[in-house]
């Protein structure tokens, strides 16, 4: 029996699930609000995806080249994402990056600086000029540092190592959300009258993944079963430099910095493969030799970028096909050089942390020899569907969203640097939408008791069973299904077969046993991420098999190029009423004209409209 009344409850005006970048930024402007704000973390305050973003956050600052502003950003933003992205998110986006970075400077992040003293910025795949606002190679960390710092002064009570199993709801609106102690297994209600979740992706769905542990899909499959949307979920971002040796740290981010400061990629034959891979209609914008490559490097504005700088889909997919016609590394990557391209000095100081990184994990000393790399799933470009200017959910009232939880911004595929930008420009927005949605509330919402002991009685039958299935088996099992049907490059008759997998893998779910009390459970843990895990999967799956076309990070072999059709619309995924996953394609609507004439001018017509 369960006694909901006997249940640990705290009660704050929001609660915010999540703690890295978006959910920082969100819980300080909801503290500034006025709101009494609840932060809930999985793990540890600071652990988080966002310290994964290592190169820089994207802005038009214009301190290095001032022929920036936030329409060349905007118009690389949405042609990055192959058109896909909502207009208004990558326009505010674009417009808001540069305030947000001010703003973490007066808040005390310490930028790298130019020799004039202004905040640096360094080249990075898609982005027309050096954007990235930077700390060496640590800027996700530096930033979660700073807004931690200032959001413990900004009053917002942080709650952390609780895993939230759902959210709860009174007639449609948000009310709360169940969570479980990770360190006692005791349960807990947060009742709240909004909630916003910063939850991240569902990285762990895959076997080599930049992401830790925490990152299965938690926000999606709660969001997903009170009724929320997901949109662009078969948008999978494979960054194409992962460390491919030794096994036990396969897919650990290389950052996209190596390249921006003129790291190059070459094949086992010593030949800069990259070359060969440029699409046709960015040919015109990237360099065709290797003379014309390095002068944009030395940042003498030539227009020409380097080949390596690439968006990260066509850098992955070019990466993946020398391996395949066997030109690979030993261990199936490519090699990624800096050392015969930049001083050991200079290298160390812009890249410290890819420097000890080699060192400590691989035996490697990127100062003298070339690493080892290879794709690695990074990001979600989809999540949940949400209004662009206050983040709330497009189907729950009370529910809020920002940072790789939310969908929108980043279309097809995303841009390197414009995560961090991201979270800080949507936290913000989403504190003040759940601040407007909290002040036109007429009646705060109850705790349903039902839907706790639902909750409840689940996570306890995992403990109760007499036997049954090992969690972690599952959990490889799915991610070896994702690894080798849904990856980089799709077909359909791979992507039904893995439906087929993970229906059975859901079956073998609903009898996995954890041993043990409930205390420190890691067993227990495990198999409670299990349902976000399949559902993502799952949710990836059907929208990639719907989608008959290649476009950005989502490639099919049996599809190839860009369908006109497919341009017009977002694929929707949400609970059926006999809840099973519906899956529609939804009509785009036409972009504002003023926003259509940016993003498909040539960079000469509106460098002259800005002359
Ligand atoms: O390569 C990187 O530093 C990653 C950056 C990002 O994902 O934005």
């Amino acid at each position: 029996m369960v006694d909901v009344n006997e249940i640990e409850t705290q009660e704050h005006d929001v609660i915010i699930i999540g703690a890295g970048g978006a959910g920082l930024r969100a819980a300080i402007e909801c503290a500034a609000q006025g709101l009494d704000t609840g932060v809930v973390c999985k793990s540890l305050l600071g652990k988080a995806h966002t310290v994964m973003a290592e190169g820089g956050m994207a802005a038009a600052v214009r301190n290095v080249d001032d022929r920036d502003n936030w329409k060349v950003h905007f118009r690389d933003t949405m042609r990055g994402g192959k058109f896909l992205n909502q207009w208004r998110m990558a326009e505010l986006h674009a417009q808001q990056a540069p305030d947000r970075v001010r703003e973490l400077e007066e808040w005390g992040a310490v930028f790298d600086r130019t020799r004039d003293g202004l905040i640096n910025q360094r080249n990075f795949g898609g982005h027309r000029y050096p954007r990235l606002v930077h700390v060496g190679d640590r800027t996700g960390l530096e930033l979660i540092r700073t807004l931690q710092d200032h959001g413990i002064h900004q009053g917002m009570e942080v709650y952390m190592e609780c895993k939230i199993l759902s959210i709860l709801t009174d007639n449609g609106r948000v009310s709360g959300v169940l969570g479980l102690w990770r360190e006692t297994g005791r349960f807990v209600i947060f009742k709240a009258k909004a909630i916003i979740l910063a939850t991240g992706g569902g990285g762990r769905c895959w076997r080599v993944t930049s992401n830790s542990w925490e990152y299965s899909g938690d926000g999606l499959e709660m969001a997903y079963e009170a009724g929320a949307e997901l949109m662009d979920i078969e948008f999978t971002q494979f960054h194409p430099t992962g460390m491919v040796w030794p096994p036990s740290v396969r897919g650990t981010l290389v950052t996209e910095g190596v390249r921006g400061e003129g790291g190059i990629l070459l094949n086992n034959e010593g030949e800069r493969f990259m070359f060969n891979y440029v699409p046709e209609r960015f040919a015109p914008e990237t360099a065709d030799t290797v003379e014309e490559a390095d002068a944009w490097l030395q940042d003498d504005k030539n227009n020409r970028r380097p080949p390596e700088l690439l968006t990260r889909d066509v850098v992955a997919r070019s990466i993946l096909a020398e391996v395949k016609a066997g030109r690979g590394s030993p261990h199936g990557g490519a090699f990624l050089d800096i050392a015969n391209r930049r001083e050991a000095e200079f290298i160390k100081r812009k890249l410290p942390s890819m420097h000890h990184q080699f060192k400590e994990l691989a035996e490697v000393d990127i100062t003298k020899d070339p690493m080892e790399v290879g794709p690695t799933l990074h990001y979600f470009m989809g999540g949940i569907r949400v209004d662009a200017d206050t983040q709330q959910s497009t189907t729950v009232p009370g529910l809020f969203a920002c940072g790789e939880c939310a969908a929108g911004l980043h279309g097809a595929n995303r841009l390197g640097g414009n995560s961090l930008s991201d979270l800080v420009v949507f936290g913000r927005l989403a504190g003040l939408g759940a601040r407007d949605y909290i002040q036109n509330l007429d009646s705060a919402p109850g705790i349903p008791a039902d839907q706790v002991t639902a909750g409840v009685e689940h996570a306890r039958s995992i403990l109760n069973r007499e036997s049954g299935e090992n969690p972690f088996l599952i959990h490889e099992d799915i991610q070896q299904v994702m690894q080798d049907n849904v990856g980089i490059i799709r077909t359909g008759e791979e992507m039904s077969a893995a439906l087929t997998q993970l229906e059975q893998l859901d079956q073998r779910t609903q009898n996995v046993k954890a041993h043990a009390a409930s205390q420190y459970n890691a067993g227990w843990h495990e198999a409670l991420d299990l349902k976000p895990l399949l559902l993502v999967s799952e949710a990836v799956t059907r929208a990639a098999l719907m989608r008959e076309e290649s476009r950005g990070a989502h490639t099919r072999l049996d599809f190839e190029g860009e369908r006109e059709e497919w341009g017009s619309v977002n694929i929707v995924v949400r609970k059926g009423a006999d809840g099973a996953m519906e899956v529609e394609k939804v009509k785009r609507s036409a972009p504002p004209e003023e926003l259509a004439g940016i993003a498909f001018a040539t960079i000469e017509e509106l460098e002259a409209a800005n002359a």
